[in-house]
């Protein structure tokens, strides 16, 4: 079954084809970086702009790429939530549209299981139960995965998620936006171990940001002639500190003999060697997704839709957009 996948939640303008959730036949993905970085953000209303002007090129060219017409595709899915609002509309209005016209099913995708479908693309015979970290910009969750569509969210940040930490940080010390990969570039050159920063939540399953995003700023406020390297290298070891620990721990709890990363904040290059050096040592699999897949894509939503097909059905096209929407968990 060939699923066309749309995706418009922040500021990427994503469409791609994906044959049985994993066969990637195309994945085009337009960033809006250039044009929300001179605010230091996304700006909402920019970003449902770009949307409506690239997604119609967008689809094209992913249709394109793959060699195929809409009468070749099965399906049509978009991201329907979490999101901005505006964005969201642009891409679900756009899938219903196709939907319609080949008269094909549309789904309608969690933006969230579909960082953690995003696996699948590169590893099809990953087999539940897991122990997930999806880290992104709007989330930061510790999941088990216990089988296909039955997630146990076994801790969340309670405040800023990894994502906006990094940006925030990166916004911080000068080096502009998104500061994922700027800090993470940076970080090759400092010291992690050059400041002790806090790890909140120690004994607990969720997460917090907030604090350590204080006690950088106050370092920086004391100590103006300390080295930027060293501040973003010792930041990026406290996140990845906490959010390996938490991994670890639901990892332990729930026995999952496979751990995996999804979501913007897994393209960083400590947490990824982290990640892969505690599941060595306790003896489980960690997978790693390549960076195209950890970020925002297309090709995450229509594996995910493929998946979703078979365990519910369509989605009804009066079905809107769910801004706040959570990933469905079991307990
Ligand atoms: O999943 P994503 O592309 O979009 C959302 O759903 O939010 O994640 C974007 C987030 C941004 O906060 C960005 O700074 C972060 O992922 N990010 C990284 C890296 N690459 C992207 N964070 C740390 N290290 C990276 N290499
Ligand atoms: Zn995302």
């Amino acid at each position: 079954m060939r699923v066309l996948g749309i995706e418009t939640s922040c500021d990427e303008t994503a469409a791609a084809v994906v044959v049985d959730g994993h066969d990637v036949e195309s994945s085009v993905v337009s960033s809006q970086v250039d044009l929300h970085a001179r605010f230091g953000g996304v700006v909402p209303e920019i970003a449902s702009r770009a949307h409506v002007e690239l997604i119609v090129p967008v689809v094209a060219d992913a249709l394109g790429e793959a060699g195929v017409e809409l009468d070749g595709v099965d399906a049509v899915a978009a991201c329907h939530g979490p999101g901005l609002a505006g964005a969201l509309l642009v891409g679900v209005s756009a899938a219903k549209a196709l939907a319609l016209v080949g008269n094909l099913p549309y789904v309608g995708v969690n933006h969230l299981e579909a960082h953690l479908y995003a696996a699948w693309l590169e590893q099809p015979e990953l087999v539940p139960p897991l122990a997930v970290l999806i880290a992104s910009g709007g989330h930061t969750l510790v999941v088990v995965m216990e089988a296909h569509g039955r997630y146990r969210v076994v801790g969340q940040t309670v405040d800023d998620a990894a994502g906006e930490a990094f940006d925030k940080v990166a916004r911080l010390l000068g080096l502009g936006y998104p500061g994922g990969p700027a800090i993470d570039a940076l970080a090759r050159d400092g010291d992690p171990a050059a400041i002790a920063f806090p790890r909140a939540m120690r004994d607990e399953p969720d997460l917090s940001f907030s604090g350590l995003k204080t006690a950088v700023v106050q370092h920086v406020r004391t100590h103006p002639d300390q080295a930027v390297a060293d501040v973003a290298a010792s930041f990026q070891a406290a996140v990845v500190d906490q959010l390996a620990t938490k991994l670890r721990a639901a990892a332990d709890e729930s026995g999952a003999r496979t751990v995996v990363l999804g979501g913007g904040v897994a393209a960083n290059s400590a947490l990824r060697a982290r990640v892969a050096a505690d599941a060595a040592a306790s003896d489980r699999q960690a997978f790693l997704p390549p960076l195209a897949l950890c970020t925002d894509n297309a090709a995450m939503i229509a594996a995910t839709a493929w998946w979703r097909l078979g365990l519910d059905g369509p989605t009804p096209l009066d079905d809107g957009v769910a801004p706040g929407l959570a990933l469905p968990s079991v307990g």
